[in-house]
C-alpha cells in the first residue's frame, strides 16, 4: 500500500525533553515529520544527531525522529499494522505524545498544558496485552483502540518486541527468527557468558508468550536517563568515507570523560567473538546519558547480541561449521577473528576458565524450549560444539597474547 493519508495542515508542535521544551517546529501529522523550525528554545537538549554545527539540520532531525520508531523491516510487520487498523509505521510514530521508555523526548502541540510526569509510560500503565498480541499473537488478535497508547510505537529493531510493566519495571519482551527461534536464547547466554567473565552486561532471561520464546530483559533506564546509540555518539566527529568508526567512537567516549570506555568496548568485542554475533550495528551499541544535565555518563551495558552461532544459518551450514567468520562492527561488515582480537586491547583479563560448564548451559537453554521451536537434537549438538569451538578459539588468541607480551 502507498503511503496514503488525508492531508491536514501543519500545526505548530514542541519537542520536549522531559519537561524542557527544546524546539518548536511545524510538524505534518500526516505526514509524521516537521516541516519546517520555528524556534530553539535549548539548544543543549537537541538529540545530538539532528544537529549541525550550532544549528538544527530538518532533514537530519526527521532522520533521528523516523529511526525511534518502528521499522519497515520490523518482523511480523504487516501482521501489526492489519491488526491495529494502521497503513504505515510512520503513523505510529506521533501517537500518544511520541513517547518513547529508551529516551524522555515527547511532543505536544503547542497550547498542551500537560507536563512530562502526567503522562511518560516510565509512571504510567499502559495497554500492555494490547500492542504485545498484536505484536505476537499466531492466531488471532483483535486489540482494541488502546493499544496504540503504548511505549512500543517509538522502539526499533528487526524483531517483533513489546514493553511489559511488572510492578514498578518495564520488561522488554524480544522474539526470534523462525523456525529456531534462537536469538532469545542467545541473549540469555550471552549474558551468562558476560556476566561470567565480569561485563557489564544486561541480564536476559527466556519465557514463552504467545506460543513462542522471547528473551525478557528490564529497562536499563529509568525517568533520568536516556539511551544514545552509537550513531548518536559518531555525529560528533564522522569519521572519513573509508574509515573504520571504531577509533572515532573509541576517541570521542575519551573526550567525553567516560570512564573505561576501552574497556568495556573490550568486553563488547570478547563476547562479540565468542557469540560470533553478526548484528553489532550503531544502534546496537552506546552511551548512557542524564536526562536532566545531558551529561554523558557510562557506556551502556552490552545489549542485543543474540544474532549470532550461526542461528540464521540452515541445519547443515552450522554442522561441521568451517567458513572463515565475518562479522560486523560499525560501519565495517567484514571484522574476522585475527581483526577482532587486533582491536582488543587487553585479553589478558579474562578467565575463560569460569566458562567451563556454559556449554551444558546452552544445551539446556535449548532443550528447555525444544517442544516450543522443533529444533532437532542434532542442530542443538552442532551449535554447541559451535559454541566450543569459538571459546577455545578465543582461549588459543588470549594465549597467544600472552606469549607476545
Ligand atoms: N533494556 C533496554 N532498555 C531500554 N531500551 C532498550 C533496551 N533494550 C533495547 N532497547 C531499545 O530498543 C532498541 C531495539 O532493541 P534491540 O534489542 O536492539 O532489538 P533488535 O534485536 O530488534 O535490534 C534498542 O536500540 C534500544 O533503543
Ligand atoms: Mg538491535
Amino acid at each position: 500500500m502507498p503511503f496514503n493519508f488525508s492531508f491536514r495542515k501543519p500545526k505548530t508542535y514542541l519537542l520536549m525533553h522531559k519537561n524542557i521544551p527544546v524546539l518548536s517546529a511545524e510538524y505534518d501529522m500526516d505526514k509524521a515529520e516537521f516541516t519546517k523550525l520555528l524556534e530553539v528554545s535549548n539548544f543543549e537538549h537537541v538529540p545530538y544527531s539532528a544537529r549541525e554545527d550550532n544549528t538544527i539540520n530538518l532533514k537530519k532531525l526527521n532522520h533521528w525522529y523516523r529511526w525511534r520508531g518502528i521499522p519497515d523491516y520490523r518482523l511480523g510487520l504487516d501482521r501489526l499494522l492489519n491488526r491495529l487498523d494502521i497503513e504505515d509505521p510512520r503513523e505510529l510514530l506521533s501517537k500518544h505524545y511520541a513517547l518513547s521508555v529508551s529516551d524522555h523526548y515527547w511532543l505536544k502541540e503547542e497550547s498542551n498544558t500537560k507536563t512530562y510526569e502526567d503522562i511518560s509510560y516510565f509512571t504510567h500503565r499502559f495497554d500492555q496485552d494490547g500492542f504485545g498480541k498484536a505484536m505476537f499473537a499466531l492466531g488471532r488478535a483483535e486489540p482494541e483502540e488502546s493499544a496504540l497508547k503504548t511505549p512500543n510505537n517509538t522502539l526499533a529493531g528487526y524483531q517483533k518486541k513489546a514493553w511489559f510493566h511488572k510492578n514498578a519495571d518495564l520488561y522488554l519482551y524480544k522474539g526470534g527468527t523462525f523456525p529456531c527461534q534462537l536469538e532469545p536464547i542467545h541473549e540469555k547466554l550471552a549474558s551468562e557468558i558476560g556476566k561470567r567473565l565480569g561485563m557489564d552486561v544486561i541480564p536476559y532471561t527466556t519465557t514463552i508468550y504467545e506460543n513462542q520464546v522471547v528473551s525478557v530483559c528490564k529497562n536499563m533506564l529509568d525517568e533520568h536517563h536516556d539511551l544514545i546509540t552509537a550513531d548518536e555518539v559518531l555525529s560528533f566527529k564522522k569519521a572519513g568515507k573509508d574509515e573504520f568508526e571504531y577509533y572515532s567512537y573509541v576517541k570521542i567516549l575519551e573526550e567525553k570523560g567516560i570512564a573505561n570506555a576501552q574497556k568495556a568496548l573490550d568486553d563488547m568485542l570478547v563476547l562479540d567473538f565468542i557469540m560470533m554475533n553478526t548484528d553489532r550495528h550503531n544502534q546496537n551499541l552506546g552511551v548512557i546519558i542524564n536526562a536532566d544535565t545531558m551529561q554523558w555518563e557510562k557506556v551502556a551495558p552490552i545489549f542485543d547480541t543474540g544474532t549470532g552461532l550461526a542461528c540464521l544459518r540452515a541445519d547443515e551450514e552450522v554442522e561441521g561449521w568451517t567458513e572463515v567468520y565475518n562479522y560486523k562492527l560499525f560501519n565495517s561488515n567484514k571484522i574476522p577473528d585475527n581483526v577482532s582480537a587486533y582491536l582488543i586491547k587487553d585479553l589478558s583479563r579474562y578467565d575463560f576458565k569460569s566458562l567451563k560448564d556454559i556449554l551444558q548451559y546452552y544445551y539446556d537453554a535449548m532443550k528447555e524450549t525444544q517442544v516450543i521451536t522443533g529444533i532437532t537434537e542434532r542442530r542443538i549438538k552442532s551449535q554447541v560444539r559451535l559454541l566450543a569451538s569459538r571459546i577455545k578459539t578465543i582461549y588459543k588468541f588470549q594465549k597467544k597474547a600472552a606469549q607476545k607480551g
